[in-house]
């Protein structure tokens, strides 16, 4: 390696300072990266307060690089969550139209309590291995959660998300798989996972019904993508909502995507986000797949907020992706 190849070392907060030198309202956060492939926890930071243009870019490139940011002590009513979450992309209004915060149908209410016998929230979000709205023709940016109550047992927190980087999957696959891959695509469906739900996981959910289902009609999406903040290429494909490549035969499909299925769970791709109430956690749903944990009971109760953020900064209406002077990356 030549001394001009060579980058000093630098802290996470440095190394963002120095990306934004220019820009003097820049957030002096307090950055930790969890040393892990993905993850960072972020302290001193208020996000009630009002967010300039630079922070918000701040926080986009340490998605970017950690794809997983969380919030420590943050206070944030429904509606603040709402605005906070705006300042990243155009906010989803749930296919299923339910379990929204009154009078603010962009939050949704992730929870197993219940009042008067009436579910608060959706019981079962996201319980197993998937990626928020790749079945859509634009997909999702970030998922932005608010935990306020969350269960603890022992002393040990439940419920925990966790996520696998999706960069390192890609970067790991074999050159022959790499060219395998090159230019195919994937066709993503709503039902896939939700079927999944009520049919293996025992989901009280109803059957969509057919307007539900016509308005997510299966969508395809390049298997492989230039991640749109870092350039670095993702695997894009994921149990929940991956139904079958394209250009392959039924078969053949169904052989590839075990295989990427198990690849790109490993280990050594994997963090958990250890919740605690207060925290505000951030994803990048372009380079990570994720998957709540369901290890606690109907007596333990989680209640959290949610926000999704649509690739609306990243992508045109048809998919296409905006260029570096559109995006700013
Ligand atoms: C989700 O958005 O998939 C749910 C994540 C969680 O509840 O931990």
């Amino acid at each position: 390696m030549t001394a001009l190849q060579r980058k000093p070392k630098l802290n996470a907060t440095h190394a963002m300072l120095q990306d934004h030198q220019n820009t003097p309202s820049f957030p002096l956060w307090n950055l930790t990266p969890s040393g892990q492939k993905l993850g960072a926890r972020i302290e001193g930071f208020d996000l009630a307060k009002p967010m300039d243009d630079n922070a918000v870019r701040a926080i986009i490139q340490a998605l970017g690089q950690y794809g997983v940011l969380s919030f420590s002590k943050q206070s944030l009513s429904a509606q603040g969550l709402r605005d906070f979450s705006a300042n990243f992309g155009e906010l989803e209004i749930n296919v299923a139209n339910m379990y929204q915060a009154p009078g603010l149908p962009e939050v949704m209410i992730l929870s197993n309590m219940k009042k008067d016998g009436v579910p608060l929230g959706i019981a079962d979000a996201g319980q197993d291995w998937h990626t928020d709205m790749s079945y859509s023709r634009m997909i999702a940016f970030s998922n932005v959660l608010h935990g306020i109550r969350i269960p603890v047992r022992d002393g040990v927190s439940l419920g925990n998300t966790e996520f696998s980087c999706m960069k390192s999957a890609y970067a790991t696959l074999s050159d022959p798989w790499k060219e395998t891959l090159q230019g195919l695509t994937v066709t993503h469906d709503f039902e896939k996972f939700w079927n999944k739900m009520r049919l293996e996981k025992g989901s009280a959910r109803p059957a969509l019904t057919a307007q539900q289902k016509a308005s997510k009609p299966p969508v395809s999406h390049p298997l492989v993508m230039d991640h749109p903040i870092t350039h670095a290429r993702v695997l894009y494909a994921n149990p929940g909502y991956a139904m079958r490549i394209n250009e392959m035969s039924p078969a053949q499909s169904d052989e590839t995507l075990a295989y990427l299925f198990e690849h790109q769970l490993q280990a050594a791709f994997r963090h958990q986000h250890v919740w605690r109430e207060g925290d505000v956690l951030m994803w990048d749903n372009f380079g990570t797949i994720h998957n709540a944990v369901a290890d606690y009971t109907p007596d333990e109760p989680r209640f959290i907020h949610r926000c999704q953020v649509m690739a609306t900064r990243f992508f045109n209406a048809d998919g296409s992706a905006k260029t570096h002077e559109e995006t700013g990356f």
